[in-house]
């Protein structure tokens, strides 16, 4: 891949928050016996360097009742160096679309000689896992683990770490192109190289987003989730820099990964709140702001923002669902500590003009879990085996060298 090395960053004490990169050419070829581009302005990555990365990468993909021809696009477009873990919270009655999945899956893998990791959330022996790590906060009344997108990505996150992987990312079932699917993946490959691996955050900003406006195709930058987000959080940088910034494109990228490490040491919002959740967890934990609580400040954490090339369609969930988003992103922003009372005015009047909030109701709190460092992760593999274990598909073939 050839991509751009970032331009500029904004720093808040030991995170630095790195500028857009565009990327020039998906796949640049081979590392080459003579000396690739490698300048101060455009990096080129072999592909078996992005290779090598990617057998160490998890990629979660969260589902909820997506449709099955969906969801096989997305493992279609997977890189085959990852390891797959699905992790369904669809309904398994009336109808068990659980059971559904798992078939599809398994044929996936029949065809593609995979082998999958498929979860369904509310599984009693997940549940029992994190019971047995002491990590009891993600369970609910009946013992369960809660419904919602982050908790998904809780569980594939803890299974990537107990089978041994260093990276974590993220790719949404619902997406209606493998090849963006395989782009993002790539990316975040590529951010993790750039950036030696270690306490990286790589988060991915859709070129565009294709929708029919007056009967004609219009390929929109920003949702109207995402707009909003960003703005706050970019007010939030400024308010401690004293200078004002558009840094933040990715405050809530559902396409993101993670060092595994840093992973397992941060905070969790529920739900849709996840990925701005993780801008703030960082910047409380590693901004020089507040002593932290569970971070380490010899660590620079560093969030890398890369723009993908692909259209991104994915399904439409309705305005109901983005204005859910909308007030659950802002509001991890408005809870946070670091949130001065003139942006939480703000963001208030912000939600009352849109709507969102009405005369009398203020904005509610949203969940978050306890750092991940507190799940004791050998109590928590012993009881979670037999997950593994499960795994649909055959083993991958050798597959031959080409010379
Ligand atoms: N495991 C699991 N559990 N997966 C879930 C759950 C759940 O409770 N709820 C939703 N999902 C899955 C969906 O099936 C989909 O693959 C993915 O999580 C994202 O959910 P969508 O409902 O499609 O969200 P979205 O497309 O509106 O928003 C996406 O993009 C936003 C940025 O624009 C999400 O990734 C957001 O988190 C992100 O902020
Ligand atoms: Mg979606």
């Amino acid at each position: 891949m050839q991509i751009e090395v970032p331009r500029e960053f904004e720093r808040l004490g030991a995170v630095r928050i790195y500028g857009l990169q565009k990327v020039y050419e998906l796949d640049a070829g081979p590392a080459m016996t003579e000396p690739g581009r490698d300048d101060a302005i455009v990096r080129s990555l072999p592909a078996e360097a992005i290779y090598e990365v990617q057998r160490e990468m998890a990629i979660v993909v969260p589902v909820r009742s997506e449709r099955l021809k969906l969801i096989e696009g997305v493992l279609v477009g997977i890189p085959n160096p990852c390891l797959v873990i699905v992790v369904s919270n669809s309904p398994r009655e009336p109808i068990d679309r659980h059971f559904l999945e798992q078939d599809s899956i398994a044929d996936f893998c029949r065809f593609s000689r995979k082998q999958i990791m498929v979860v369904h959330q509310k599984d009693p022996v997940v549940a029992a896992a994190f019971a047995a790590g002491g990590y009891g906060d993600v369970l609910d009344d009946l013992g369960l683990v809660r419904d919602g997108k982050a908790e998904g990505m809780m569980i594939g996150t803890v299974l990537a770490k107990m089978l041994g992987k260093r990276y974590v990312g993220f790719v949404d079932s619902d997406n209606y192109f493998p090849g963006a699917v395989n782009e993002y993946v790539r990316e975040y490959a590529a951010g993790f190289l750039l950036n030696g691996g270690k306490d990286t955050v790589v988060r991915i900003s859709w070129h565009s987003k294709p929708k029919i406006v007056e009967q004609s195709l219009f390929f929109a930058k920003w949702g109207r989730s995402s707009r909003r987000c960003n703005r706050a959080l970019n007010q939030l940088l400024s308010h401690y820099t004293g200078f004002e910034t558009e840094i933040v494109k990715t405050g809530n990228a559902g396409e993101h990964a993670i060092s595994l490490d840093l992973a397992m040491s941060m905070r969790y919002a529920t739900g849709y709140s996840v990925e701005p959740y993780h801008y703030i967890d960082l910047l409380e934990q590693y901004g020089g702001v507040f002593p932290t609580e569970h971070g380490d400040m010899r660590r620079l954490v560093r969030i890398c923002q890369i723009e993908s090339r692909n259209p991104h369609l994915h399904a439409d969930k309705g305005d109901a669902h983005v204005a859910e988003m909308i007030i659950g992103s802002l509001a991890t922003i408005y809870h946070s500590r670091l949130c001065p009372a003139s942006l939480q005015k703000k963001i208030d009047t912000e939600l009352r003009q849109g709507g969102y909030l009405k005369d009398g109701e203020t904005l509610p709190p949203v969940r978050i879990y306890p750092s991940l460092a507190g799940l004791a992760m050998d109590r928590f593999a012993a009881s979670a085996q037999e997950i593994v274990e499960r795994r649909l598909g055959a083993p991958p073939l050798a597959r031959p060298m080409v010379s």
